[in-house]
């Protein structure tokens, strides 16, 4: 199974976002996460549509994006022309989940559910076959820079063997105050999409994201 690195530009430095983005590219990271904030599924607004779209041709990375927004069916129709790969909505933000994810399939696009610190994993049970991707947030979702949520390994491992169960390799990603210091332990506990803001753009973001690669590489 692919190891898979995500910078999440939530906190990159926006004065020189292409070239932070050519940085990790070159660096081997081959997404890059999109944190959509919308001031009322999370308290903070963070970028959207506009910004998708001017990044999508600087880069050949997958765009990864995740919307923490309110009822994003509203919404999956223009993020797929802006340029998303792969379009990650919340179970709790959604009031017809599997409306949505097939919204984002009939777009021709990937779809991931996600799943905030205190909804049981068991909620994607019903699910494990109509996405592609599921992530596991291991802060609750609004802000970089928060410390990683110990507990989330265990939900990490609860997944996939219901996935393993299933016979589905579907991935698992997951986002929220990942560091060199802790990726290995979320790597063994299961997961394979790694999303770091903080840990790649604080710093050396080439050397961040060189030394994240070379620990995924362990795991492949
Ligand atoms: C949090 C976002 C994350 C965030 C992660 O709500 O979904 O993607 O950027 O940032 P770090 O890696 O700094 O915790
Ligand atoms: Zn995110």
């Amino acid at each position: 199974m692919k190891r898979i690195l995500a910078p999440s530009i939530l906190s990159a430095d926006f004065r020189i976002l292409g070239e932070q983005l050519r940085i990790t590219e070159e660096a081997g990271a081959q997404y890059i996460h999109f944190d959509v904030m919308d001031g009322m599924f999370v308290p903070s607004i963070s970028f959207g549509m506009p910004v998708l779209s001017s990044i999508r041709g600087t880069t050949g990375q997958t765009m990864d994006v995740h919307l923490m927004v309110t009822d994003p069916i509203r919404y999956v129709e223009e993020f797929a022309k802006c340029g998303a790969d792969s379009i990650t909505v919340h179970q709790e933000a959604c009031e017809d989940l599997q409306g949505t994810l097939d919204r984002i399939h009939g777009c021709g696009v990937k779809a991931g559910i996600s799943i905030k610190p205190a909804t049981p994993v068991e909620m994607l049970i019903p699910y494990l076959d109509q996405a592609e991707m599921f992530l596991i947030m291991s802060v609750e979702p609004g802000f970089g820079g928060q410390a990683f949520i110990p507990e989330s390994l265990e939900r990490i491992r609860t997944l996939r063997s219901l996935l393993d169960e299933r016979g589905t390799e579907a991935d698992i990603e997951v986002d929220g105050g990942i560091y060199h210091s802790n990726v290995a332990q979320v790597l063994e506990a299961g997961a394979n999409v790694i999303v770091s803001g903080s840990g790649v753009f604080k710093g050396d973001v080439a050397k961040n994201t060189s030394e994240f690669m070379e620990i995924l590489r362990r795991y492949e």
